[in-house]
């Protein structure tokens, strides 16, 4: 503290803890019992407390920190990333409906206990009897049938399947169980009691919507508006497989729209209006028909995608799939059947991708409607709600219950503020029905976290009333994106692993420049120590622009090293040669898919490939610039 003003109010406070603090040091060397150390650090503690609040509230104003300032300044942020808890308790998954709902069929063995994804083991089942010889032609349609239609079957019809084909285990030939619903949440004990009982999180979405008030304070109060989060979520698969595909724990990343449920318009719809969507629709997988391509303007147009919002974050989840490497011949939207769908969602469409494994699904777009801020406000009683601007003002009937605070303190002592906070949350509803008791009997029993009070006529006053309200309160329906990173990364590294022709010995990963993690190496051609101060000059300019890039000096040949840096994705190369040590300084640019290579001027080089990395410039154009550079490329030179 630099006011002597301030130090003067400070000095004695600051003696008192020096005393204190000589007390513990001489306590300290007299090797004194533990008891009577801990005691004079206890009150050592006491009076640095006592300094610091004195300190705090004696600093100059612009010193503090004013919080109001810095929520404005983050308010002005379109979408808000949170990073919400992973233990989540009980009471909240409770309301989702994950606790009841949230499950998987499976089958057991009966004699081993194995255990199988019912719908996996149907599906391999099928898929071997149809490729039997002697399998008739309708046993094969009827097998392709209930292939399209499993991932909506319920647990009667998947039983009947099974019973069909009698279905044994494929492990040992024994019998298999009925189907069993089993609750795909890790169950925890939180806290040192072990008694408050929680899991896991299954999806990261809902601790969005348990922070939704907060949300929606930091937009305003206005819909419409987005919150993001990134981070993982665990599900105790049945039978998990196929790397990265299936885990018990993977990152997600969930984009939770809020919108108006009577207005799902979306303000950016016309900027996607055109693009086009390949279209795997309900009706189409019922039928037996294929997927068909709409522009997604025409699909929510015709309404076979149920809103504008739900279609533009379908739009912009393939952009972003394709840019980040996506084949996209290779990706589908389908929707989700009416009994398939989680039960929480009002229309759903996964973004999946051919791999090897088949088509899997890598992005769920769900509309999941109003169902968990319903939820999560009938469980807490707080209305999870936004308000909506009328177009006329209205005049409404008013009907509250106003506590006789001093009524109910004197007869309910501590418990009189819980009682009066329950009573300015009743519903319409209830306060009709506590006024007839109350005018009947006299008294009415309130039920309080499981307490019930009898309250007298005298507490609560009803009162009724009209107000000209201007606003009216709705619960958001929330459309959401939610990608598996897991899943889209191992699709991209399958759609662009490639062989180079007629060597197939030479793979590589032609990765978008804009995803791969280096954008440049830099290759010195021998290790000739003439080529270090353009290492350094190239190295210090690509830093400089932002651009990640990788030195490779070791000692094999040019053509050795490129494959390497083809092999980690490495777009773009940069070769100093002989001819760089004379002027005018220049260096080779080589493209990773092309494998051309082109001359540029030392000086330009770093601009260029940043201007490549993010697609601010392409190859081609490139190519239409410079100089070409001849020199063949092989493993030998
Ligand atoms: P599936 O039917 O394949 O089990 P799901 O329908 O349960 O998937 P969602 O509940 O929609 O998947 O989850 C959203 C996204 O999370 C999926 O699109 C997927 O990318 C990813 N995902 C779900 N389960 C897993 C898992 N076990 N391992 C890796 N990613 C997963
Ligand atoms: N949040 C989407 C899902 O878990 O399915």
């Amino acid at each position: 503290m630099s006011d002597p003003r301030f130090e003067e109010i400070l000095a004695p406070l600051r003696a008192n803890v020096k005393e204190q603090g000589d007390i513990v040091r001489k306590l300290k060397a007299e090797g004194a019992p533990d008891l009577d150390i801990k005691q004079a650090v206890a009150e050592l503690k006491l009076r640095k407390k006592v300094l610091e609040d004195k300190e705090l509230s004696l600093a100059p104003t612009s010193a503090t920190f004013d919080r109001a300032k810095m929520e404005d300044l983050l308010k002005q942020e379109q979408m808000l990333e949170v990073d919400c808890s992973i233990l989540t308790p009980e009471t909240v998954l409770k309301a989702s409906g994950h606790v009841d709902r949230f499950a998987d069929l499976m089958t057991k063995d009966v004699k081993t206990g194995d255990c199988f994804r019912l719908d996996h083991l149907i599906k391999a089942h099928l898929e071997k009897i149809a490729v039997e010889k002697n399998t008739s032609p309708d046993v094969k349609a009827e097998c392709r049938d209930i292939h399209t239609k499993l991932e909506g079957m319920n647990k009667e019809e998947m039983a009947a399947v099974m019973e069909k084909f009698n279905m044994k285990s494929p492990l040992t030939g024994n019998d298999l169980t009925e189907p069993i619903e089993f609750n795909l949440m890790f169950g925890i004990h939180i806290g040192p009691t072990g008694l408050v009982k929680g899991f896991l999180r299954p999806e990261t979405a809902q601790g969005i919507f348990v922070n939704f008030k907060r949300l929606l304070e930091f937009n305003q109060g206005k819909l419409p508006f987005a919150a993001a989060q990134i981070g993982n979520a665990f599900r105790n698969e049945i039978s998990p497989r196929s790397g990265l595909i299936r885990v018990r724990e993977f990152t997600m990343a969930e984009i939770e729209h809020f919108c108006d449920p009577s207005n799902k318009k979306h303000p950016k719809f016309d900027d996607v209006r055109s693009t086009e969507l390949l279209l795997y629709s309900a009706c189409n997988q019922m039928d037996g028909k294929s997927p068909e391509r709409h522009t997604i303007g025409s699909a929510v147009d015709k309404g076979l995608v149920a809103n504008e919002t739900l279609g533009y974050f379908m739009a912009r989840i393939q952009t972003f799939l394709t840019r980040s490497g996506v084949d996209p011949t290779k990706l589908r939207f389908r929707q989700h059947m009416s009994n398939e769908m989680a039960h929480y969602a009002q229309d759903c469409w996964d973004a999946e991708c051919l791999t090897s494994y088949g088509w899997i699904e890598c992005v769920g777009c769900a509309d999941r409607s109003a169902y968990d801020l319903s939820q999560h406000s009938k469980a807490t009683g707080i209305r999870l709600a936004a308000e909506r601007k009328l177009t006329e003002p209205k005049v409404v009937d008013v009907i509250e219950a106003v506590p006789n605070k001093a009524a109910i303190g004197k007869a309910f002592k501590k418990n009189a503020k819980q009682i009066v906070d329950a009573l300015t949350t009743l519903s319409i509803e209830d306060i009709g029905n506590i006024e007839a008791k109350l005018d009947k009997d006299g008294t009415y029993d309130l039920v309080v976290d499981n307490n019930s009070f009898t309250l007298s006529k005298d507490m609560i006053d009803v009162k009724r009333y009209k107000k000209t309200v201007h606003v009216e309160d709705v619960i958001p329906s929330v459309i959401e994106p939610s990608f598996g990173i897991g899943r889209v990364m191992y699709t991209i590294f399958e759609h662009n692993f490639k062989t180079r022709e007629n060597d197939e010995q030479r793979t590589y990963l032609s990765l978008p420049a804009l995803v791969a993690p280096v954008k440049c190496s830099v290759l010195p051609l021998s290790s000739n120590t003439d080529f270090h101060p353009f290492i350094k000059e190239l190295s210090s300019a690509l830093t400089k622009l932002d651009i990640s890039h990788k030195v490779d000096d070791s000692s094999g040949s040019i053509g050795r090293r490129y494959a390497r840096t083809d092999e980690i994705a490495i777009p773009y190369g940069i070769t100093i040669d002989f001819d760089t040590l004379k002027e005018p300084h220049s260096a080779t640019l080589r493209e990773r898919d092309s494998m051309g290579q082109v001359r540029i001027s030392l000086n330009e080089i770093a601009e260029v490939v940043h201007n490549l990395s993010y697609n601010k410039l392409t190859w081609k154009e490139v190519e239409n610039k410079y100089p070409k550079f001849e020199q063949q490329e092989s493993k030998g030179n």
